[in-house]
């Protein structure tokens, strides 16, 4: 392992520190995965507000892998450090003997170790060998992927991961490139991408480079594949009262969030039963209201954070959530008794501002806290 190259500070620290203590600090022992340990920025800070919490550390990335080991040495009787895609969670959780969780974080995308590294390829600004995966034990490289995709698939790639609107231009010039000579540095690529697109374009919205190399990285780690699995999955693992938060850098990355949380926060009952049916109610509350951003002071001390959605989610106690339901129910009933004449009078409804259940259970705004 090398000298540390540079430093990563974690996004939304303190955000992500209280949503997450009500589900880690309520029992003895608890349990935490962070599904993206790189630097363990946000792993070290939990560990120290919680000394009950067991921590699980997923990276797919032996590097980072190693420097948390470091950085959390004096934790290592309440730590798994664990190489795998967060995918693997149910496995990693069987094998180390955990059946549940209390708390997950996903903090997505790359660290600064990686960006900052010369020698892998995700930065277009150094020059190296075209490699962009995560994790370098496994899996197509950047190079791979630019000298062997047909024209329509690098297009598509490039115009869905990387939101670029020049992707047709730029995947004919590579192609036009790699007949003459293989791709294999990024400074290649980068000044190829640079050359493709038209000269206004290039003098807006950053290095011009900038969303080819996002969209490639993404394709080479299947970045969103792996998302979809996961979440699903971390969701299934947490206990009564357990919380996932999610830190997205991309908007397909917050829209699969988005999607993941919306299944779970939805009553499947049909929609005029006052009660709701065993198995059918929501089974999680959304804890942000919409997707929450990073203040100015973060983004301007920090840059990462410029692009960051948060979203949370705490699974419900499903008696609760019924209990909720049922609750609302006679709201709404008192409510509509209210304005039909000759039936109650306005003192005998509650205030609706303080109705029972209202939006707690199953609001699907979130408590916006
Ligand atoms: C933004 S960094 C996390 C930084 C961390 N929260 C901290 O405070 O230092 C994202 C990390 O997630 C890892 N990663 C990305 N996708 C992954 C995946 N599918 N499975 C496991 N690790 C992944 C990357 O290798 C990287 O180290």
């Amino acid at each position: 392992m090398g000298e540390l190259r540079g430093t990563h500070v974690p996004v939304l620290l303190e955000r992500c520190l209280e949503l997450l203590a009500p589900a880690l600090g309520r029992n003895a022992r608890t349990v935490y995965v962070d599904a993206t340990l790189g630097l363990a920025g946000h792993a070290e800070a939990v560990l120290q507000a919680h000394p009950n919490t067991v921590l699980i550390g997923l990276d797919r990335d032996t590097e980072a892998l190693a420097h948390a080991r470091v950085r959390l040495a004096r934790f290592a009787d309440r730590i798994h450090l664990e190489h795998a895609v967060y995918d693997e969670l149910p496995e990693v959780l069987d094998r180390l003997g955990y059946p549940a969780i209390d708390g997950i974080l996903f903090d997505l995308g790359v660290s600064s170790l990686q960006l900052d590294a010369p020698d892998r390829g995700f930065a277009y600004a150094q020059d190296a060998p075209l490699d962009m995966r995560m994790d370098q034990t496994r899996g197509v490289t950047a190079e791979e992927v630019v000298n062997t995709y047909g024209h329509p698939e690098l297009a598509r790639v490039l115009r869905v991961y990387g939101e670029e609107k020049f992707a047709g231009r730029i995947a004919s010039a590579i192609i036009r490139e790699r007949e003459r000579a293989r791709i294999t540095s990024s400074a290649r690529l980068a000044e190829l991408v640079r050359e493709s697109i038209p000269a206004p374009a290039r003098r807006t919205g950053g290095h011009p480079a900038k969303r080819t190399f996002q969209a490639l990285r993404i394709e080479v780690n299947r970045e969103l594949a792996a998302l979809e699995t996961a979440l699903p999955a971390a969701l299934d693992k947490l206990t009564v009262g357990g919380r996932m938060v999610v830190l997205s850098y991309h908007s397909l990355e917050d829209r699969l969030t988005k999607q993941a949380l919306a299944d779970r926060v939805r009553s499947k009952g049909p929609i005029d039963l006052p009660v709701e049916l065993p198995g059918s109610g929501p089974t999680f509350r959304l804890l942000s209201r919409g997707a929450e951003l990073a203040g100015e002071a973060e983004v301007a001390a920090n840059p990462r954070a410029a692009s960051v959605r948060l979203r949370a989610a705490e699974r419900l106690d499903p008696e609760a959530a019924r209990q909720g339901r049922t609750d609302r129910e006679r709201y709404r009933r008192r409510v509509k008794a209210m304005h039909q004449p000759g039936t109650g009078s306005p003192g005998s409804a509650r205030d609706p501002r303080s109705a029972p259940g209202d939006g707690s259970g199953t609001d699907e705004e979130g408590e916006g806290t």
